[in-house]
């Protein structure tokens, strides 16, 4: 196997609203992230991951982009766009930005004139199509966000644009030679000024089917289908249009590149992640997807941690054939993890622990999602008001017309929102937990004074401590090999919430076992202990381990 220089690297993801506010607006900041950047490198964060920190009207949190060579005033300026960069790269991290571009906002300055002449060049830039004769959109497809993916334009009898996500977010049309231009003059012009890559959104989205057929509705009950399910069975369509963004941006500077790319089937994961594949990696989300298959949060199963297994089991075999994926267990669109796969008595310190060690030894490039480090649990969301995510309110609405109660429908939206792991980040135990002397934009998480890496940080046996523990070891000289290229296999686990796999290569193997059930497992195994937690017992050639315990063994093969 080639290695690459970011293999065996850890990855972190800033999301810019909720990390550190330098100036009180309640709004977190490049400055913000300038004062925290030492916090990280002595985390052993190698690669930053910057949500979008662009102009935008913030419809949908920065993912609607009005103009993708500015820094929004919110966030500060290039100026300090400029520090930043030269900051982490001063510290011996790179920084990977990131590329929105299946859609932009709806107050982009090509979107305002397309609007205002969609026959013209500007309007060739998206989808404009003409309805059905009855009124109704060209076809019946239901955007991410709800209701369905056209708006009607005014002023324009019959014609609509596509947009798969919220109206504010028009969808580009990847078709056109000159939109795609446009987008590569706009990641060379970043890459130039010295970033390392992109983390790249919601992108299999940008393969259309230009008659618009839609499908047949799905089990929602509104004569609609959702648009994901378009996206996944055009997924042949991505790589071709994908590669030729490749090799007109990225591909010659040979700089990283992580796809947010779901729907992906097994037929094309070479052409996306391979050796000639468009990008360096991809996120895995079998686990999201083994979950989502149900139109709303009202319908959600309960997730276990054996959702959690399996789907990283799946993911990791399929990528072993294919590539290197981007590993994650949180990120700004998903829950925290503790709360949501743990049972109840392990959502808590030593929970967060167990999950950690389950998580940072599978093969990959780990991507910790800011706060996961601490084991921040899910935040109280007391009342509707509360939430800030538009998504949430969409699903909230949902499960009432699905016959929940206000209280019920409360309960399932703090459990699935996004609004969840977009909590401000806690640094200490002053005001906001030194977030923001201001007011928040989004409520503080109810144990932030117990959770913050201030007290954390003096605590030996906080999680956070022990994720430093751990990302040491992955980079210890003698296993980092191991663990940067060696192969994954499961190994045989005993209960359902016993999660159990191996690390190998042709010199090493090692061994991971996290126990998330109430019950003690003695497993044969008499390798030398690496690290452990909880209760674990070695006893002739076995180690016992204990409930809500994990161990990490390794033996040498040579
Ligand atoms: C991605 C982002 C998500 C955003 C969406 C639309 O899924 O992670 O936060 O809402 O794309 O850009
Ligand atoms: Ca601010």
């Amino acid at each position: 196997m080639q290695k690459k220089w970011w293999y065996g690297k850890i990855a972190y993801q800033i999301y810019p609203r909720s990390f550190k506010d330098s100036n009180g607006d309640g709004i977190g900041d490049l400055k913000g992230i300038i004062s925290k950047l030492d916090y990280l490198k002595d985390l052993g964060v190698d690669i930053i991951w910057l949500s979008p920190v662009y102009v935008s009207p913030q419809i949908d949190n920065g993912y609607d982009i009005a103009d993708y060579r500015s820094i929004g005033k919110e966030f500060g300026s290039m100026d300090d766009f400029k520090e930043l960069l030269s900051e982490v790269h001063a510290k011996d991290m790179k920084l990977i930005m990131d590329l929105v571009v299946n859609h932009c906002s709806s107050e982009h300055e090509l979107f305002r004139k397309a609007l205002a002449d969609p026959y013209g060049p500007e309007g060739q830039c998206f989808y404009f199509v003409k309805g059905h004769e009855d009124g109704t959109p060209p076809d019946n497809l239901r955007s991410y966000f709800g209701g369905s993916v056209w708006e009607k334009v005014t002023g324009f009898e019959d014609l609509w644009y596509l947009h798969y996500f919220a109206k504010e977010q028009p969808d580009l049309n990847w078709y056109n030679p000159a939109l795609r231009q446009r987008v590569y003059d706009m990641m060379n012009w970043w890459l130039d000024l010295g970033i390392d890559g992109f983390r790249v959104d919601a992108i299999m989205n940008i393969a259309k089917d230009l008659t618009f057929p839609g499908l047949a509705p799905d089990d929602e009950g509104d004569g609609m289908c959702a648009c994901g399910r378009m996206t996944a069975k055009l997924a042949d369509k991505a790589p071709a249009l994908l590669k030729d963004m490749r090799d007109h941006t990225y591909g010659p500077r040979g700089a990283f590149t992580v796809g947010e790319a779901f729907g992906l089937n097994p037929e094309i994961l070479n052409d996306i992640y391979g050796k000639d594949g468009a990008f360096s990696s991809v996120f895995d989300f079998t686990v999201r997807e083994l979950f989502e298959k149900k139109p709303g949060y009202y319908a959600y199963e309960k997730p276990s941690v054996k959702l959690y297994r399996d789907g990283n089991f799946k993911g990791q075999e399929l990528a072993m054939k294919t590539g290197m994926v981007s590993v994650i267990t949180e990120n700004h669109d998903e829950p925290r993890a503790v709360s949501f796969y743990l049972r109840k008595d392990l959502q808590n310190a030593q929970g967060a622990k167990v999950l950690a060690t389950a998580f940072l030894f599978l093969r990959g490039l780990p991507f910790i999602y800011q706060g996961q480090e601490l084991g921040m649990t899910k935040t109280d969301f007391n009342e509707p008001g509360e939430f800030r995510d538009l998504l949430s309110f969409t699903e909230y609405q949902k499960c009432l017309k699905h016959g929940f109660s206000k209280k019920q429908a409360l309960e399932c939206v703090s459990l699935h929102t996004r609004d969840q792991s977009r909590t401000p980040m806690l640094w200490d135990k002053s005001k906001n937990a030194g977030f923001s002397d201001g007011t928040p934009w989004i409520r503080l998480h109810q144990d932030w004074k117990k959770l913050n890496v201030s007290v954390q940080g003096e605590d030996p046996d906080s999680v956070l401590n022990w994720y430093k523990t751990l990302i040491r070891i992955r980079k210890s000289p003698d296993l980092e090999e191991c663990f940067a290229c060696g192969a994954f296999a499961p190994l045989p686990c005993p209960d359902d919430s016993f999660m159990a796999y191996r690390r190998y290569d042709e010199k090493k193997e090692i061994r991971v076992y996290a126990n998330f059930s109430e019950k003690s497992f003695t497993i044969k195994d008499d390798a030398a202990l690496i690290v452990s937690t909880g209760d674990i017992t070695r006893k002739d050639g076995s180690l016992m381990i204990g409930p809500g315990s994990a161990a990490v063994t390794g033996r040498d093969l040579k």
